[in-house]
Protein backbone atom coordinates (compact mmCIF):
# COMPACT_ATOMS: atom_id res chain seq x y z
CA UNK A 1 0.00 0.00 0.00
CA UNK A 2 1.26 3.32 -1.27
CA UNK A 3 1.49 6.11 1.56
CA UNK A 4 1.46 8.90 -0.29
CA UNK A 5 -1.60 8.30 -2.48
CA UNK A 6 -4.29 10.33 -1.99
CA UNK A 7 -8.03 11.12 -3.91
CA UNK A 8 -6.50 13.14 -6.77
CA UNK A 9 -5.10 11.29 -9.54
CA UNK A 10 -3.14 14.07 -11.10
CA UNK A 11 -1.34 14.89 -7.34
CA UNK A 12 -0.65 11.06 -6.16
CA UNK A 13 0.67 9.93 -9.49
CA UNK A 14 2.83 12.41 -9.48
CA UNK A 15 4.18 11.77 -5.59
CA UNK A 16 4.84 8.14 -6.94
CA UNK A 17 6.58 8.89 -9.89
CA UNK A 18 8.69 11.56 -7.98
CA UNK A 19 9.53 8.68 -5.04
CA UNK A 20 10.87 6.28 -7.49
CA UNK A 21 13.09 9.16 -9.34
CA UNK A 22 14.17 10.55 -6.28
CA UNK A 23 15.02 6.52 -5.00
CA UNK A 24 16.64 5.48 -8.27
CA UNK A 25 13.63 3.07 -8.69
CA UNK A 26 12.16 4.32 -11.66
CA UNK A 27 12.43 1.63 -14.70
CA UNK A 28 12.83 4.12 -18.28
CA UNK A 29 12.00 1.65 -21.51
CA UNK A 30 15.26 1.21 -24.13
CA UNK A 31 14.07 1.20 -27.14
CA UNK A 32 15.57 -1.18 -29.83
CA UNK A 33 16.53 -0.15 -33.15
CA UNK A 34 16.50 -3.41 -34.45
CA UNK A 35 15.89 -7.53 -34.46
CA UNK A 36 16.22 -9.33 -30.91
CA UNK A 37 19.52 -11.24 -30.87
CA UNK A 38 22.51 -12.31 -28.44
CA UNK A 39 23.66 -8.66 -29.63
CA UNK A 40 20.86 -5.67 -30.16
CA UNK A 41 21.06 -1.97 -30.90
CA UNK A 42 19.92 -0.06 -28.32
CA UNK A 43 19.03 4.09 -28.34
CA UNK A 44 21.48 5.63 -27.08
CA UNK A 45 23.80 2.79 -26.63
CA UNK A 46 24.43 1.30 -30.23
CA UNK A 47 25.27 -2.44 -30.11
CA UNK A 48 25.00 -4.17 -26.63
CA UNK A 49 25.24 -7.83 -25.63
CA UNK A 50 22.22 -9.21 -24.77
CA UNK A 51 21.42 -10.87 -21.45
CA UNK A 52 17.76 -10.42 -20.55
CA UNK A 53 15.63 -11.84 -23.12
CA UNK A 54 13.93 -14.70 -22.84
CA UNK A 55 14.58 -15.26 -26.50
CA UNK A 56 16.43 -18.83 -25.01
CA UNK A 57 16.84 -20.64 -28.28
CA UNK A 58 17.82 -17.71 -30.41
CA UNK A 59 14.49 -18.19 -32.44
CA UNK A 60 13.39 -14.71 -32.06
CA UNK A 61 14.95 -13.41 -35.44
CA UNK A 62 15.37 -17.39 -37.02
CA UNK A 63 15.04 -17.05 -40.67
CA UNK A 64 12.97 -19.69 -41.16
CA UNK A 65 10.67 -18.02 -38.28
CA UNK A 66 10.70 -14.32 -40.06
CA UNK A 67 9.77 -16.23 -43.11
CA UNK A 68 6.83 -18.21 -41.91
CA UNK A 69 5.48 -15.01 -40.18
CA UNK A 70 5.61 -12.92 -43.35
CA UNK A 71 4.30 -15.92 -45.22
CA UNK A 72 1.09 -15.69 -42.45
CA UNK A 73 0.51 -12.16 -42.92
CA UNK A 74 0.70 -12.52 -46.70
CA UNK A 75 -1.77 -15.83 -46.77
CA UNK A 76 -4.71 -14.39 -44.08
CA UNK A 77 -3.37 -10.65 -43.78
CA UNK A 78 -3.55 -8.92 -40.73
CA UNK A 79 -6.33 -10.77 -39.13
CA UNK A 80 -10.07 -11.68 -39.17
CA UNK A 81 -11.68 -8.42 -37.18
CA UNK A 82 -14.01 -10.63 -35.41
CA UNK A 83 -13.21 -13.00 -32.17
CA UNK A 84 -13.09 -16.72 -32.49
CA UNK A 85 -16.31 -18.05 -31.92
CA UNK A 86 -18.21 -15.43 -34.71
CA UNK A 87 -16.00 -15.58 -37.08
CA UNK A 88 -12.28 -15.64 -36.01
CA UNK A 89 -10.53 -18.62 -36.51
CA UNK A 90 -8.19 -19.18 -39.20
CA UNK A 91 -6.36 -22.80 -40.07
CA UNK A 92 -3.15 -21.88 -39.10
CA UNK A 93 -5.12 -21.41 -35.25
CA UNK A 94 -5.71 -24.83 -35.84
CA UNK A 95 -2.34 -26.43 -36.99
CA UNK A 96 -0.91 -24.41 -34.45
CA UNK A 97 -2.98 -26.00 -31.56
CA UNK A 98 -2.65 -29.16 -32.81
CA UNK A 99 1.43 -28.33 -33.19
CA UNK A 100 1.15 -27.59 -29.38
CA UNK A 101 -0.97 -31.02 -28.06
CA UNK A 102 1.61 -32.99 -30.40
CA UNK A 103 4.63 -31.31 -28.63
CA UNK A 104 3.52 -31.90 -25.52
CA UNK A 105 1.82 -35.71 -26.20
CA UNK A 106 -1.53 -33.93 -24.79
CA UNK A 107 -4.98 -34.35 -26.08
CA UNK A 108 -5.56 -30.91 -27.36
CA UNK A 109 -4.63 -27.08 -26.74
CA UNK A 110 -6.05 -23.72 -27.10
CA UNK A 111 -4.01 -20.53 -28.13
CA UNK A 112 -4.25 -16.95 -26.28
CA UNK A 113 -3.09 -13.56 -27.52
CA UNK A 114 -0.58 -14.00 -24.27
CA UNK A 115 0.43 -15.88 -21.72
CA UNK A 116 -1.03 -13.76 -19.72
CA UNK A 117 -4.41 -13.82 -21.01
CA UNK A 118 -3.97 -17.40 -20.65
CA UNK A 119 -3.77 -17.74 -17.18
CA UNK A 120 -6.78 -15.13 -16.69
CA UNK A 121 -8.76 -17.70 -18.73
CA UNK A 122 -7.98 -20.85 -17.02
CA UNK A 123 -8.94 -20.52 -13.87
CA UNK A 124 -12.40 -18.15 -13.87
CA UNK A 125 -13.78 -21.03 -16.49
CA UNK A 126 -12.60 -23.92 -15.72
CA UNK A 127 -12.63 -23.84 -11.97
CA UNK A 128 -16.23 -23.48 -9.67
CA UNK A 129 -17.41 -22.62 -6.69
CA UNK A 130 -16.76 -25.60 -3.99
CA UNK A 131 -13.51 -25.76 -5.90
CA UNK A 132 -10.23 -25.67 -4.20
CA UNK A 133 -7.17 -23.27 -5.76
CA UNK A 134 -3.70 -23.77 -4.41
CA UNK A 135 -1.03 -22.26 -6.19
CA UNK A 136 2.69 -21.75 -4.69
CA UNK A 137 3.41 -18.45 -3.41
CA UNK A 138 6.08 -17.49 -5.91
CA UNK A 139 3.79 -18.65 -8.87
CA UNK A 140 3.99 -15.36 -11.50
CA UNK A 141 1.81 -12.58 -11.43
CA UNK A 142 -0.24 -13.84 -14.39
CA UNK A 143 -1.34 -16.90 -11.87
CA UNK A 144 -2.20 -14.70 -8.97
CA UNK A 145 -4.40 -12.63 -10.92
CA UNK A 146 -6.10 -15.18 -12.81
CA UNK A 147 -6.55 -16.96 -9.52
CA UNK A 148 -8.01 -14.21 -7.74
CA UNK A 149 -10.16 -13.20 -10.52
CA UNK A 150 -11.84 -16.66 -10.57
CA UNK A 151 -12.54 -16.01 -7.02
CA UNK A 152 -14.39 -12.45 -7.60
CA UNK A 153 -16.35 -14.11 -10.50
CA UNK A 154 -17.14 -17.65 -9.09
CA UNK A 155 -18.39 -16.99 -5.51
CA UNK A 156 -17.90 -19.67 -3.47
CA UNK A 157 -14.39 -20.69 -4.69
CA UNK A 158 -11.85 -21.23 -2.44
CA UNK A 159 -7.99 -20.18 -2.84
CA UNK A 160 -5.21 -21.01 -1.06
CA UNK A 161 -1.07 -20.66 -1.56
CA UNK A 162 1.63 -22.86 0.07
CA UNK A 163 5.30 -21.87 1.06
CA UNK A 164 7.47 -21.89 -1.89
CA UNK A 165 8.12 -25.48 -3.11
CA UNK A 166 7.12 -26.73 -0.14
CA UNK A 167 5.66 -30.09 -0.38
CA UNK A 168 5.07 -30.11 3.40
CA UNK A 169 2.83 -27.40 3.29
CA UNK A 170 1.29 -28.59 0.11
CA UNK A 171 0.51 -31.97 1.69
CA UNK A 172 -1.12 -30.11 4.91
CA UNK A 173 -2.71 -27.84 3.07
CA UNK A 174 -4.65 -30.68 0.85
CA UNK A 175 -5.07 -32.56 3.96
CA UNK A 176 -7.34 -29.31 5.43
CA UNK A 177 -9.02 -29.14 2.57
CA UNK A 178 -9.90 -32.47 2.24
CA UNK A 179 -11.05 -32.42 5.93
CA UNK A 180 -12.76 -29.15 5.09
CA UNK A 181 -16.88 -29.09 4.41
CA UNK A 182 -16.65 -25.95 2.25
CA UNK A 183 -14.47 -27.47 -0.35
CA UNK A 184 -16.73 -29.77 -2.16
CA UNK A 185 -15.69 -29.39 -5.98
CA UNK A 186 -12.41 -30.18 -7.57
CA UNK A 187 -8.85 -29.39 -6.14
CA UNK A 188 -6.73 -27.25 -8.27
CA UNK A 189 -2.52 -26.92 -7.48
CA UNK A 190 -1.01 -24.44 -9.53
CA UNK A 191 3.28 -24.59 -9.95
CA UNK A 192 5.63 -22.74 -12.29
CA UNK A 193 7.76 -24.85 -13.97
CA UNK A 194 10.57 -22.47 -13.24
CA UNK A 195 10.13 -19.51 -11.02
CA UNK A 196 10.69 -16.56 -13.53
CA UNK A 197 12.80 -14.25 -10.65
CA UNK A 198 14.73 -17.25 -8.81
CA UNK A 199 15.06 -19.75 -11.55
CA UNK A 200 14.63 -22.42 -9.29
CA UNK A 201 12.72 -25.44 -10.51
CA UNK A 202 9.28 -26.88 -9.31
CA UNK A 203 9.78 -30.40 -8.01
CA UNK A 204 7.40 -31.85 -10.41
CA UNK A 205 7.12 -35.60 -9.53
CA UNK A 206 6.61 -34.85 -6.00
CA UNK A 207 3.80 -32.46 -6.53
CA UNK A 208 2.21 -34.66 -8.86
CA UNK A 209 2.18 -37.56 -6.06
CA UNK A 210 0.41 -35.31 -3.76
CA UNK A 211 -2.37 -34.36 -6.72
CA UNK A 212 -2.41 -37.98 -6.82
CA UNK A 213 -2.86 -38.86 -3.45
CA UNK A 214 -5.13 -36.01 -2.90
CA UNK A 215 -7.10 -36.45 -6.25
CA UNK A 216 -6.00 -32.81 -7.24
CA UNK A 217 -5.00 -31.39 -10.66
CA UNK A 218 -2.02 -30.48 -12.00
CA UNK A 219 -1.90 -27.36 -13.97
CA UNK A 220 1.75 -25.77 -14.15
CA UNK A 221 3.27 -22.80 -16.01
CA UNK A 222 6.08 -23.56 -17.97
CA UNK A 223 6.23 -20.42 -20.05
CA UNK A 224 10.40 -20.23 -19.21
CA UNK A 225 10.65 -24.72 -19.19
CA UNK A 226 9.66 -24.63 -22.37
CA UNK A 227 12.81 -25.38 -25.04
CA UNK A 228 14.93 -25.30 -22.15
CA UNK A 229 14.50 -27.81 -19.96
CA UNK A 230 14.90 -31.62 -20.73
CA UNK A 231 17.01 -33.43 -23.22
CA UNK A 232 14.15 -32.35 -26.61
CA UNK A 233 13.39 -28.75 -24.85
CA UNK A 234 9.60 -30.26 -23.81
CA UNK A 235 9.83 -28.77 -20.54
CA UNK A 236 10.09 -29.06 -16.66
CA UNK A 237 8.56 -31.70 -16.85
CA UNK A 238 11.17 -33.87 -19.33
CA UNK A 239 13.59 -32.37 -17.20
CA UNK A 240 11.85 -35.14 -14.55
CA UNK A 241 11.55 -37.35 -16.87
CA UNK A 242 7.87 -37.00 -16.64
CA UNK A 243 5.54 -37.38 -19.95
CA UNK A 244 3.51 -34.21 -20.62
CA UNK A 245 0.23 -36.50 -19.81
CA UNK A 246 1.25 -37.07 -16.22
CA UNK A 247 0.32 -33.05 -16.09
CA UNK A 248 -3.49 -32.17 -16.19
CA UNK A 249 -2.69 -28.52 -18.11
CA UNK A 250 0.23 -26.77 -19.11
CA UNK A 251 -0.18 -23.42 -19.77
CA UNK A 252 2.45 -21.63 -21.53
CA UNK A 253 3.79 -18.05 -23.24
CA UNK A 254 4.80 -18.30 -27.29
CA UNK A 255 6.64 -14.66 -26.16
CA UNK A 256 9.58 -16.40 -25.25
CA UNK A 257 11.88 -19.62 -26.58
CA UNK A 258 8.78 -20.60 -29.08
CA UNK A 259 9.58 -17.85 -31.59
CA UNK A 260 9.18 -14.51 -29.14
CA UNK A 261 6.72 -12.49 -30.83
CA UNK A 262 3.63 -12.79 -28.47
CA UNK A 263 0.85 -15.60 -27.61
CA UNK A 264 0.16 -18.33 -25.55
CA UNK A 265 -1.63 -21.48 -25.03
CA UNK A 266 -3.42 -24.10 -22.61
CA UNK A 267 -2.49 -27.89 -23.69
CA UNK A 268 -4.34 -30.60 -21.73
CA UNK A 269 -7.61 -32.56 -21.95
CA UNK A 270 -10.20 -32.07 -25.12
CA UNK A 271 -13.01 -31.43 -22.31
CA UNK A 272 -10.63 -28.35 -20.50
CA UNK A 273 -10.16 -26.98 -24.46
CA UNK A 274 -14.21 -27.79 -25.36
CA UNK A 275 -15.05 -25.78 -22.14
CA UNK A 276 -12.81 -22.85 -22.77
CA UNK A 277 -14.24 -22.68 -26.16
CA UNK A 278 -17.72 -22.73 -24.74
CA UNK A 279 -16.88 -20.44 -22.05
CA UNK A 280 -13.99 -18.71 -21.75
CA UNK A 281 -14.51 -15.00 -21.35
CA UNK A 282 -11.33 -14.10 -23.30
CA UNK A 283 -11.78 -16.74 -25.90
CA UNK A 284 -15.48 -15.43 -26.58
CA UNK A 285 -15.24 -11.70 -26.04
CA UNK A 286 -11.51 -11.18 -27.92
CA UNK A 287 -10.04 -11.67 -30.95
CA UNK A 288 -7.61 -14.27 -31.48
CA UNK A 289 -3.67 -14.57 -31.80
CA UNK A 290 -2.65 -12.51 -34.96
CA UNK A 291 -2.13 -15.36 -37.52
CA UNK A 292 1.38 -14.27 -38.48
CA UNK A 293 1.94 -14.91 -34.78
CA UNK A 294 0.62 -18.41 -35.24
CA UNK A 295 2.35 -19.05 -38.36
CA UNK A 296 5.80 -17.78 -37.29
CA UNK A 297 5.05 -19.96 -33.93
CA UNK A 298 4.22 -22.57 -35.36
CA UNK A 299 7.66 -22.68 -37.26
CA UNK A 300 9.69 -22.23 -34.38
CA UNK A 301 7.70 -24.81 -32.36
CA UNK A 302 8.59 -27.11 -35.80
CA UNK A 303 12.32 -25.98 -35.74
CA UNK A 304 12.60 -27.20 -32.10
CA UNK A 305 11.37 -30.73 -32.51
CA UNK A 306 13.08 -31.48 -35.42
CA UNK A 307 16.41 -30.45 -34.16
CA UNK A 308 17.32 -30.49 -30.42
CA UNK A 309 20.84 -29.19 -30.85
CA UNK A 310 19.69 -25.82 -29.86
CA UNK A 311 18.42 -27.05 -26.29
CA UNK A 312 22.12 -28.01 -26.05
CA UNK A 313 23.93 -25.21 -26.90
CA UNK A 314 21.53 -23.49 -24.52
CA UNK A 315 22.52 -26.13 -21.58
CA UNK A 316 26.34 -25.73 -22.39
CA UNK A 317 25.95 -21.91 -22.59
CA UNK A 318 24.36 -21.73 -19.31
CA UNK A 319 26.47 -23.65 -17.56
CA UNK A 320 29.65 -21.59 -18.89
CA UNK A 321 27.76 -17.95 -17.99
CA UNK A 322 26.93 -19.57 -14.30
CA UNK A 323 31.48 -20.60 -13.80
CA UNK A 324 31.66 -17.58 -15.54
CA UNK A 325 29.20 -15.52 -12.54
CA UNK A 326 30.44 -17.31 -9.78
CA UNK A 327 34.49 -16.96 -11.14
CA UNK A 328 34.36 -12.87 -10.74
CA UNK A 329 32.99 -13.55 -7.09
CA UNK A 330 29.17 -13.21 -7.89
CA UNK A 331 26.83 -15.27 -6.10
CA UNK A 332 24.34 -16.47 -8.60
CA UNK A 333 21.29 -18.63 -7.04
CA UNK A 334 22.06 -22.45 -8.06
CA UNK A 335 19.97 -24.13 -10.58
CA UNK A 336 20.16 -25.74 -14.09
CA UNK A 337 17.68 -23.01 -15.91
CA UNK A 338 18.82 -20.50 -18.02
CA UNK A 339 18.04 -17.70 -15.69
CA UNK A 340 20.90 -16.54 -13.89
CA UNK A 341 19.93 -14.17 -10.99
CA UNK A 342 22.80 -12.58 -8.85
CA UNK A 343 21.25 -11.14 -5.77
CA UNK A 344 22.23 -7.69 -4.44
CA UNK A 345 19.32 -6.88 -2.17
CA UNK A 346 18.77 -3.30 -2.73
CA UNK A 347 16.71 -2.00 -5.46
CA UNK A 348 18.89 1.19 -6.41
CA UNK A 349 21.94 -0.84 -6.29
CA UNK A 350 20.47 -3.35 -8.73
CA UNK A 351 19.56 -0.53 -11.14
CA UNK A 352 22.66 1.13 -10.98
CA UNK A 353 24.93 -2.12 -11.86
CA UNK A 354 22.61 -2.33 -14.63
CA UNK A 355 23.17 1.09 -15.54
CA UNK A 356 26.77 0.69 -15.42
CA UNK A 357 26.83 -2.79 -17.48
CA UNK A 358 25.15 -1.32 -19.99
CA UNK A 359 27.56 1.44 -20.47
CA UNK A 360 30.11 -1.10 -20.54
CA UNK A 361 28.31 -2.83 -23.57
CA UNK A 362 26.24 -5.67 -21.61
CA UNK A 363 22.65 -5.96 -21.13
CA UNK A 364 21.40 -7.44 -18.21
CA UNK A 365 18.39 -5.49 -16.05
CA UNK A 366 18.57 -5.31 -12.49
CA UNK A 367 14.94 -6.13 -10.72
CA UNK A 368 13.77 -4.36 -7.51
CA UNK A 369 10.70 -4.25 -5.46
CA UNK A 370 7.98 -4.99 -6.47
CA UNK A 371 8.58 -7.23 -8.84
CA UNK A 372 10.63 -9.05 -6.58
CA UNK A 373 10.34 -9.07 -2.68
CA UNK A 374 11.59 -5.78 -0.40
CA UNK A 375 15.41 -6.44 0.28
CA UNK A 376 16.01 -9.32 -2.52
CA UNK A 377 16.86 -6.79 -5.97
CA UNK A 378 18.82 -9.05 -8.23
CA UNK A 379 20.40 -8.52 -11.29
CA UNK A 380 19.03 -11.53 -13.44
CA UNK A 381 21.28 -12.61 -15.99
CA UNK A 382 19.25 -15.04 -18.67
CA UNK A 383 21.30 -17.25 -21.63
CA UNK A 384 20.30 -18.12 -25.12
CA UNK A 385 21.70 -20.30 -27.47
CA UNK A 386 22.39 -17.89 -29.70
CA UNK A 387 24.92 -15.96 -27.44
CA UNK A 388 28.43 -16.78 -28.83
CA UNK A 389 31.69 -16.93 -27.18
CA UNK A 390 32.52 -13.25 -27.40
CA UNK A 391 29.19 -12.67 -25.80
CA UNK A 392 29.85 -14.70 -22.71
CA UNK A 393 33.52 -13.43 -22.30
CA UNK A 394 32.37 -9.93 -22.38
CA UNK A 395 29.50 -10.63 -19.68
CA UNK A 396 32.04 -12.36 -17.40
CA UNK A 397 34.63 -9.41 -18.18
CA UNK A 398 31.97 -6.51 -17.36
CA UNK A 399 30.73 -7.92 -14.40
CA UNK A 400 34.44 -8.05 -12.73
CA UNK A 401 34.27 -4.67 -13.44
CA UNK A 402 31.28 -3.77 -11.89
CA UNK A 403 32.24 -6.36 -8.78
CA UNK A 404 35.14 -4.24 -8.25
CA UNK A 405 33.34 -0.61 -8.78
CA UNK A 406 30.70 -1.64 -6.28
CA UNK A 407 32.44 -3.28 -3.63
C1 LIG B 1 5.67 -17.82 -15.69
C2 LIG B 1 5.08 -16.83 -16.64
N1 LIG B 1 3.78 -16.96 -16.97
C3 LIG B 1 3.20 -16.11 -17.82
C4 LIG B 1 3.89 -15.06 -18.37
C5 LIG B 1 3.20 -14.12 -19.31
O1 LIG B 1 3.54 -14.47 -20.61
P1 LIG B 1 3.06 -13.57 -21.83
O2 LIG B 1 4.16 -12.60 -22.08
O3 LIG B 1 2.85 -14.52 -22.95
O4 LIG B 1 1.81 -12.91 -21.39
C6 LIG B 1 5.24 -14.88 -18.07
C7 LIG B 1 5.97 -13.74 -18.65
O5 LIG B 1 6.77 -13.08 -18.04
C8 LIG B 1 5.84 -15.78 -17.16
O6 LIG B 1 7.12 -15.63 -16.82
Amino acid sequence: MNTMTGPDFGARTAAILEHLGETGQLKRLQMIEGPMGPSITLRGSGEVACFCSNNYLGLANDPEVVEAGIEGLRRYGAGTASVRFICGTFDCHERLEARIAEFYGMEASYSFTSCWNANEAVFPTLCDPGDLILSDELNHASIIDGVRLAAVIKKGLHKGVYRHSDLDDLRAKLQAARANPEVTGQIWVITDGVFSMEGDIADLPGIRALCSEFDALLVVDDSHGTGVMGETGRGTHEHWGMAGSELDLVTGTLGKALGGGAGGYMVGSKAMVDLMIQRGRPTLFSNALPATIACSADKAIELLMGDPGRVARLRSNTEQARNGIRAVGFEVLESTTAICPIIVHDTARAIAMSQRLLELGVFVIGFGYPVVPEGEARLRVQISAAHEETHLAALTEQLAVIREEFS
